[in-house]
């Protein structure tokens, strides 16, 4: 027998980290390791909230949204003291192997966790921003943007019955890129990302504009993190400036986006993610992320430290697609 990996999810969950886990899990056992998941991320890894993990237990989780070893944001994991008790609990259960299922924030936590006690640690990307250097994908995104659209293409039956314009915010504290390619697969008017700090003036054009040429309804989507608030706050400024004739709603998107099963796409990334983690760790790999690049056995191995220096960017091409498709 090998050593024990632990696996752990961390930060906001995400459809199809649960196809993560049975993925780590499966190959793990597989190539002969003992698996033990952790309990609710870091903060169970400090508080020694294991349980070991086999064949059978991660049966018929693949279609299942959330996280069933659930997930947490610690604190008290930042400080070295915590992680040294985590190691400390880690220690006396065999374990020096982790695999992280989370975000930058997560993966912060998992190069320091390496760095001080030399643990071996791979770290694999899940979150529904999609904001992570290094990887074309991120677990749960796919799903999330599907699960987006989908309200919108609700909201635009009742704005076009009303000839309303529709503020809708989707999350992305620190990331445009669910909000951007949210409006180009919903045919939105116009998209506010942190990414670009110059699109108000342009976007109150362009619906001043369309109303002229006879547009009635329109819908903008807001990132939750852009630099001008969200979705309310937007929606006063476009009032002030378009006037009381215009019939203004907002819709918060919210924690809708993070739940339900995942899509296919997101079972088949979270597949191949959980899968070549477990094979690079036992290549003696460590401190790496594994990212997607492409569906047919196309992998990055990403320094931790690049997730989070490193800025995955929306690119002016896609921006001007944007602008373009949606007068
Ligand atoms: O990191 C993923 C995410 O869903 C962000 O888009 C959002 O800002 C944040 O998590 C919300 O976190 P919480 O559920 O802890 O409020």
């Amino acid at each position: 027998m090998k050593d024990t990996i632990a696996v752990l999810t961390s930060g906001g969950d995400g459809p199809g980290m649960n196809a993560a886990v049975r993925a780590v899990v499966r190959t793990a056992i597989g190539i002969g390791y003992d698996i033990i998941g952790v309990r609710r991320g870091y903060e169970g890894l400090i508080n020694g909230w294991f349980e070991e993990l086999d064949i059978r237990s991660v049966g018929n989780t693949l279609n299942r949204g959330g996280t069933f070893i659930q997930t947490a944001r610690s604190k008290r994991f930042k400080t070295e003291e915590g992680r040294r008790v985590a190691y400390e609990h880690m220690a006396s259960r065999g374990i020096n192997k982790l695999i992280v299922i989370g975000g930058d924030g997560s993966f912060r936590g998992l190069n320091d966790i390496i760095l001080e006690n030399g643990i071996q640690g791979i770290g694999v990307p899940g979150t529904i921003d999609n904001d992570l250097y290094g990887t074309e994908y991120t677990i749960g995104y796919d799903t999330a943007l599907n699960t987006a659209v989908e309200c919108i293409d609700k909201i635009r039956d009742t704005a076009t019955s009303h000839d309303r314009l529709f503020i809708i915010e989707v999350m992305g504290r620190h990331s445009g890129y669910l909000a951007m390619y949210t409006g180009i697969s919903s045919g939105a008017e116009g998209v506010f990302i942190p990414e670009s700090k110059d699109e108000y003036p342009y976007i109150l054009q362009k619906l001043q504009e369309g109303k002229k040429k006879g547009k009635k309804s329109f819908i903008v989507i807001v990132a939750e993190g852009d630099e001008l608030g969200g979705g309310f706050a937007i929606k006063d400024l476009l009032q002030r400036d378009l006037g009381e004739s215009w019939d203004i709603r907002v819709s918060i998107l919210g924690h809708l986006q993070r739940g339900g099963a995942p899509s296919a796409m997101d079972r088949v990334v979270a597949s191949r993610l959980g899968y070549e983690a477990v094979m690079a760790m036992d290549r003696g790999m460590s401190g790496i992320m594994v990212g997607y690049t492409c569906m047919n056995e196309c992998v990055n191995y990403v320094p931790l430290a690049e997730t989070w220096e490193k800025k995955k960017t929306i690119s002016d091409t896609t921006i001007d697609m944007f602008n373009k498709l949606s007068s």
